[in-house]
């Protein structure tokens, strides 16, 4: 498929130049894309019509997603089905996807990995790996797909995590990686300008996916827990309209203004206060 003309692109006041045709040898590089928010997110692109590669480590439900995105949608669905977090696999994804013929437009860096519990109880491989997937992976990704982007007038999403705006004891680590992820892009949206590489972190609240299912009971997790499918659309809008930082939903709106305007010593208080009783 192609040749449907785009109508938005996050490249700002080159919106109009950009308008580049729709093309079946450029994808949407989503990490994560076959659940949860990284395949909501395949499912906003593929609606407006791009072509996607998917990657996630479990090869029968990737295929699975791209089966149902290529049936809803009439776009091609590439599928890469390997640890991000292996040995060179970022640099064997990249040889993958030459290989299909195809070139990375936009690189959403949505896999992520997280454990919860006091650094001090939790073991070192186990923080090691939240690091590598939220943090080193994306940071390789971007290094590694630069020249596709570049060529392809592309740009970079980075799905981070309200967790990164706010030290949280027994996520200390994840919050600490998701920091990382958000600070790094704000940085190279600056760095990249020149080259017209528009950089976008999302910052998602509680959001109901398989990896926060082990809260499902709690009363703060059924009142502020929103749909991967907001989180999505929030994000394609905010990258395609050239922001630096997309806040979705208005629970994480309210959260987000609470972080950035509220004395830190009380919202800080309160997050210590809520986490006291999982590090008894
Ligand atoms: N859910 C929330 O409340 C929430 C809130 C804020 C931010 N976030 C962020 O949103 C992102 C997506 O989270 P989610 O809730 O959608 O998670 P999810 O439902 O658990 O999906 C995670 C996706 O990443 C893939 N994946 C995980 N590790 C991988 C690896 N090493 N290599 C390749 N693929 C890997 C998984 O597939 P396989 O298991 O098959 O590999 C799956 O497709 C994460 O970065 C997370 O930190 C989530």
């Amino acid at each position: 498929m192609s040749g449907t003309a785009q109508t938005a692109s996050p490249h700002g006041s080159r919106g109009d130049a950009d308008r580049s045709q729709k093309n079946d040898s450029q994808i949407v590089l989503v990490t994560g894309g076959s659940r949860g928010i990284g395949r909501a997110l395949a499912g906003e692109f593929a609606s407006h019509g791009y072509a996607l590669g998917l990657v996630a480590r479990h090869a029968d439900a990737l295929e699975q997603t791209a089966q149902e995105l290529r049936a809803a949608h009439g776009i091609p669905v590439h599928t890469y089905a390997l640890d991000l977090t292996a040995l060179n696999a970022t640099d064997r994804l990249r040889a993958a996807v030459e290989a299909d013929g195809v070139r990375v437009k936009y690189l959403i860096n949505n896999a992520g990995a997280w454990s919860r519990g006091p650094v001090a109880t939790t073991d070192l491989e186990d923080l090691e790996h939240v690091i590598t997937t939220n943090a080193l992976v994306p940071l390789r990704l971007t290094k590694m797909l630069l020249p596709h982007l570049i060529a392809n007038e592309g740009g970079i999403l980075n799905v981070g995590s309200l967790a990164g705006t706010l030290p949280t004891p027994t996520f200390a680590v994840y919050g600490a990686s998701k920091a990382f992820l958000a600070s790094l892009s704000v940085a190279m949206r600056q760095e990249l300008k020149q080259q017209g590489i528009p950089v976008c972190v999302v910052l998602p609240g509680l959001v109901h996916t398989g990896f926060t299912a082990s809260g499902e009971r709690s009363i703060w997790y059924r009142l502020s827990a929103g749909a991967p499918e907001t989180v999505a659309f929030a994000a394609y809008r905010g990258f395609m309209t050239g922001q630096a930082t997309v806040v979705p939903g208005l629970m994480s709106r309210v959260i987000d203004f609470g972080i950035r305007f509220l004395p830190g010593a009380f919202t800080q208080g309160i997050l210590n206060f809520a986490t006291s009783r999982r590090r008894e």
